[in-house]
């Protein structure tokens, strides 16, 4: 998820069992090849050796898929080449992404207008790595409307994607919910490749919902996963004894946003860190009370010593709602 999960967040989402395999922010693609820095910055584990036989991956071994973002069929094929010579091991293309900025330089999810055009990025890039690596892709429902889901996802899998991800919305639908994960059914059947489903998965009832209405054997956690870091070990923890995880405590949180600040602090100024730390403060403040309360006493902060200092101290008190 772009500006919000890099190397250090994917090491720490990863520390316990749970995600089988995790993808970088996107490398925008324009109309060059681009130097080998910046899938390095995008894509650290790149030059990791954790686990040489398994590169790129993080400290505990999860695979990292490289994802591109481009809409020239040529540029898209360059830098898919570079990224295999660095060292890739699965390339995903993003046809997904709402942001106005790259929908009008053609990117992301303003490809779900022309599936041929969809199909051409796909063909590109997996005809430029060859057997080498595979190629996946992720799309929405549509652009505006879902007139055009199902021969999106025909044209990825006819352009060669291995894998489909589909995100249960259109464009224009945003992050507003609900999901519709009965969508990506429809299209699971008519295509032959992996589909996973995608989309407002908060939670263990999310995920059984999600499966059952798409069909679907994997999903793809974003802000589930940031909201309560724990979701995927609590769903693998599910899957294999048929318990559940207890919830998430906040000295859980806590620590984990204290180590995520250790990790940022080695290259970033503290500044920097607090407003990461708020950012991520933020995605779990939406599912979780305790959080929200600490999101509350700790916003106008800047200082990382006094903010670190702040999640570690004990509850502040609830807000009182409605009273004079
Ligand atoms: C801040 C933000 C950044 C995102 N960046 C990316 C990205 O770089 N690549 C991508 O495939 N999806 C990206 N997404 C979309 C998510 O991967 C996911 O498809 C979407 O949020 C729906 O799933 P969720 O409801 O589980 O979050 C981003 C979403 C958010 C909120």
């Amino acid at each position: 998820m772009e500006g919000v999960i890099d190397a250090h967040c994917r090491d720490l989402l990863t520390r316990e069992a749970g995600f089988d395999w995790t993808v970088t922010e996107f490398v925008r693609v324009v109309d060059a090849r681009l130097p080998p820095r910046v899938f390095y910055k995008h894509c650290p584990e790149l030059l990791n050796n954790h686990h040489p036989e398994l590169q790129p991956a993080t400290p505990t071994g999860i695979p990292v898929h490289l994802q591109l973002l481009g809409s020239d069929p040529d540029a898209l094929a360059a830098n898919a080449h570079q990224a295999l010579r660095l060292g890739a091991i699965s390339l995903d293309l993003n046809f997904g992404c709402p942001a106005k900025l790259v929908n009008r330089h053609d990117g992301g999810a303003s490809m779900l207008r022309d599936p041929e055009r969809l199909y051409r990025a796909v063909d590109a890039v997996q005809s430029a790595v060859g057997d080498h690596i595979p190629v996946t892709a992720k799309i929405r429902l549509g652009f505006s409307d879902r007139r055009l889901a199902l021969a999106c996802a025909q044209a990825a899998e006819a352009g060669g994607a291995a894998q489909l991800v589909v995100h249960a919305r259109t464009r224009d639908e945003g992050y507003r919910p609900p999901a519709h994960w009965e969508w990506i059914g429809r299209i699971r059947t008519r295509l032959s490749i992996p589909v996973v489903a995608n989309g407002d998965i908060w939670s263990l009832e999310d995920y059984w919902k999600a499966r059952t209405l798409s069909g679907c054997r994997d999903v793809m956690l974003g802000r589930g996963a940031l909201a309560d870091p724990w979701l995927a070990p609590r769903i693998r923890h599910w899957q294999r004894t048929g318990h559940r995880l207890a919830p998430t405590t906040w000295s859980q949180r806590a620590s984990l946003l204290s180590a995520y600040a250790a990790m940022q602090r080695n290259t970033l100024p503290d500044k920097v860190v607090v407003s990461l730390l708020k950012q991520w403060l933020n995605h779990m403040r939406a599912r979780n009370p305790e959080a929200a309360q600490r999101f509350q006493a700790l916003r106008r902060i800047t200082d990382l010593n006094t903010f670190l200092g702040g999640l570690n101290q004990p509850a502040p008190p609830a807000i009182a709602v409605g009273q004079p």
